[in-house]
Parts: C-alpha cells; sequence; structure tokens
C-alpha cells in the first residue's frame, strides 16, 4: 500500500483533504514551529520580493503531514506570486514538464510534490530549467530531429518529499534551499490543536490540547485529526466541552495508547519483540507479519517509532530497544537487549 493508501485506511491518519485545506495556515505568521527554517524562508522572501527576483528552488524534506504542501502554498501566499500544482508520478513525459514551465508566469512557484517519483529520465529535463531557465526540446526524429531550446520565466521550483534518500544528488543539489521539517514539539501540536479548535468552533481546554498534543507523534496533520475524533466523542457522550477526561477517553476508544502509537504501531512492535526475538528483522518480512506495505512502515510508521527511540535500524534490519519491550509489558531478553550487529 502507498502512504497516500495508509493514511485512507489508517483509521485517524485519514486523508480528509477538506478538512487538511481548511485548517491549512495560510501565511508564515500562522505557520507553527519550525523556527529556523521559518526564519530562514521569511529572509530569503523578504529579500526576493526586494529585488523582484524568484526565490531559489526550495526542496522540503520530511514524513507525511509536518506541513510541507502548507508551506509551499505559504510560499506562493507570501511572495504573492502564482502557484502551480502538480505531482511527480503525473509527470510522465517531457512534454508534461514542458506544458507545465513553459506556462508559467514570471516568478510562480511551482510545486512538484513527491518529487522523489518523478521519473529518471525526466529529472534530467529539470536540470537546465532549474539552473538558466532553458528547455532544450528536441524535435522530429531520427537525421531530421534538431534541438530548439526554449526560454522560460524565472520561476521557483518547491520539491516536496517524504524520502531525500531516492533523489538523486545532481537533482538535490540544484535546490539552493534544502530544508528538513522535523517532529513538533508537544507545546506546538497544543498551539496548533488550539489553533484548530478555534477554526472548527469547538471549545477545548488547555489540558484537552495538552492531551491530544501528546498522542499526536509530532505531526500537525495527527492532531488535527485527534482533534476531531474527540470533538465527535465530546459532542455524542459530553457536553461538547473537550476537557482533557473527554480527549482521553475519546483516545482510549480508538486505541491511541498515551505515548501515541495506535494499533499497528503496537502490532510492528510486538512482531519485532516476541516474532522476531527483538529482531533484527528485514524491513520487508516485518511488512508481510503485520499485513502491510514496505513503504508504508517505511514512511509513515517507521520515524515515530524510530524518534521515540522504541526501535533502531541495523544493517540487518529493525530492531526493537528495551524501551519498545517496556512498553508492551514485556521482559528484554537479557544481555541488556537484542544483539544488533
Ligand atoms: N506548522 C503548522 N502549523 C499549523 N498547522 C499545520 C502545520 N503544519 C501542518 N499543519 C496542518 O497539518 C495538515 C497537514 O499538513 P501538510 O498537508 O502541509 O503536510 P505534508 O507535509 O504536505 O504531508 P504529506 O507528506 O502527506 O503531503 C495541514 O492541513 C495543516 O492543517
Ligand atoms: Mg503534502
Amino acid at each position: 500500500m502507498t502512504p497516500e493508501a495508509a493514511r485512507i485506511q489508517t483509521p485517524y491518519l485519514v486523508a480528509e483533504d477538506e478538512l487538511d485545506r481548511s485548517l491549512r495556515p495560510r501565511r508564515l505568521a500562522e505557520f507553527v514551529g519550525q523556527d529556523s527554517l521559518r526564519e530562514q524562508l521569511a529572509v530569503a522572501i523578504e529579500a526576493c520580493a526586494a529585488r523582484g527576483d524568484a526565490l531559489d528552488h526550495l526542496l522540503l524534506a520530511g514524513p507525511p503531514g509536518l506541513g510541507k504542501t502548507s508551506l509551499a502554498h505559504i510560499v506562493a501566499a507570501e511572495l504573492e506570486v502564482p502557484f502551480v500544482h502538480t505531482a511527480g508520478p503525473a509527470l510522465e513525459r517531457k512534454g508534461d514538464v514542458a506544458a507545465f514551465l513553459t506556462a508559467l508566469e514570471p516568478r510562480s512557484v511551482f510545486f512538484v510534490d513527491e518529487i522523489h517519483r518523478l521519473p529518471r529520465a525526466l529529472e534530467e529535463t529539470f536540470y537546465p530549467a532549474m539552473e538558466d531557465q532553458r528547455l532544450p526540446i528536441t524535435i522530429g526524429q531520427g537525421a531530421g530531429a534538431r534541438v530548439v531550446t526554449l526560454e522560460l520565466p524565472p520561476f521557483t521550483l518547491i520539491g516536496a518529499t517524504t524520502r531525500t534518500g531516492l533523489l538523486t544528488t545532481p537533482l538535490r543539489d540544484r535546490f539552493g534551499i534544502q530544508a528538513r521539517l522535523e517532529p513538533y514539539s508537544v507545546a506546538e501540536l497544543a498551539v496548533i490543536a488550539r489553533r484548530s479548535a478555534g477554526i472548527l468552533a469547538v471549545e477545548l481546554e488547555e489540558q484537552g490540547a495538552q492531551t491530544i498534543a501528546a498522542r499526536s507523534r509530532g505531526t500537525p496533520r495527527v492532531a488535527n485529526r485527534l482533534l476531531r475524533r474527540v470533538r465527535d466523542f465530546a459532542e455524542v457522550r459530553l457536553e461538547g466541552v473537550l476537557t482533557a477526561a473527554a480527549a482521553e477517553r475519546a483516545l482510549e476508544m480508538l486505541e491511541v495508547d498515551e505515548r501515541g502509537l495506535d494499533r499497528l504501531d503496537r502490532e510492528i512492535l510486538r512482531t519485532i519483540c516476541e516474532k522476531f526475538d527483538g529482531g533484527p528483522v528485514g524491513l520487508s518480512t516485518l511488512a508481510i507479519a503485520v499485513g502491510e506495505e514496505p513503504d508504508t512502515l517505511e514512511d509513515v510508521y517507521e520515524p515515530y517509532l524510530l524518534t521515540e527511540g522504541l526501535i533502531k535500524r541495523t544493517p540487518r534490519g529493525r530492531a526493537a530497544t528495551p524501551a519498545a519491550f517496556a512498553h508492551l509489558g514485556l521482559e528484554a531478553p537479557p544481555s541488556g537487549g537484542p544483539s544488533l550487529f
């Protein structure tokens, strides 16, 4: 299953696109957290606006739901330029790229989501376009073929990726600004939950915001999802006010534990700990054992389990840490944990 499909099937990661859109911060000032990146962008945007230039090409990397698409929209809004949106897998032929690039208005933001899924053959089309605003295209075939170079308007390519590792170095190097979005702190997620509650016009108590934030696995999209689930619960079962108790009961019902782990997270840990004696176990074997796609495990589940120190990546696969055994209430193997090498 692709990460996109995973979001559709995983109850609280459901891709409620409409909700995402309505809660999306519109300006840099509304964007919570990622302070150094925000500062860096604010300076770059101001400098470009003053010069009337296009902003440097920008690469945004990080796990799903951390705000890459939101930031791309924000950059265009702050620059007051058009926003043109596509995704790596949607671009199949050189002509697709040419059609987008030649139609751009000067200084536009051209957003390519999932840029790591751009066909390899097309990457090279981007090199001269990014570097010199030129697009050489071949017209005709065989002996009569000739190359015509199209001049492009200045533009900003914003690439988003959940996997920087899959980007080739020549493509990555052509982004003047390369940013990695980091998981959010509980305090930041509480601010995001309160902001979203305001937009949804629900009453969220401070403690309720903290409870949601603590279980949002560092991810704003998850905070917004949980907020909605908790709101449903509070409306149906309680007086509509989102207290800490309401949040806790709702999250219990959703099987999201106090560390923000859901059923599949725990299943992954339990599988490594019990079936594979703490690991290491290869990603694809693990994926089969829990009935998920390797990509989904790697993109959606693993980053949080790694940040939480519950699993480790080793050359021979994934291994559970003593913290994982403790979280599941299991006894860690003697010798202070599984051998990692
Ligand atoms: N810094 C932030 N401040 C406030 N809300 C945020 C922030 N980042 C993300 N969000 C919220 O989380 C939702 C998901 O963010 P977004 O769609 O930008 O993530 P993404 O990184 O593009 O995810 P994906 O990799 O799945 O495309 C947004 O709709 C927005 O409501
Ligand atoms: Mg996105």
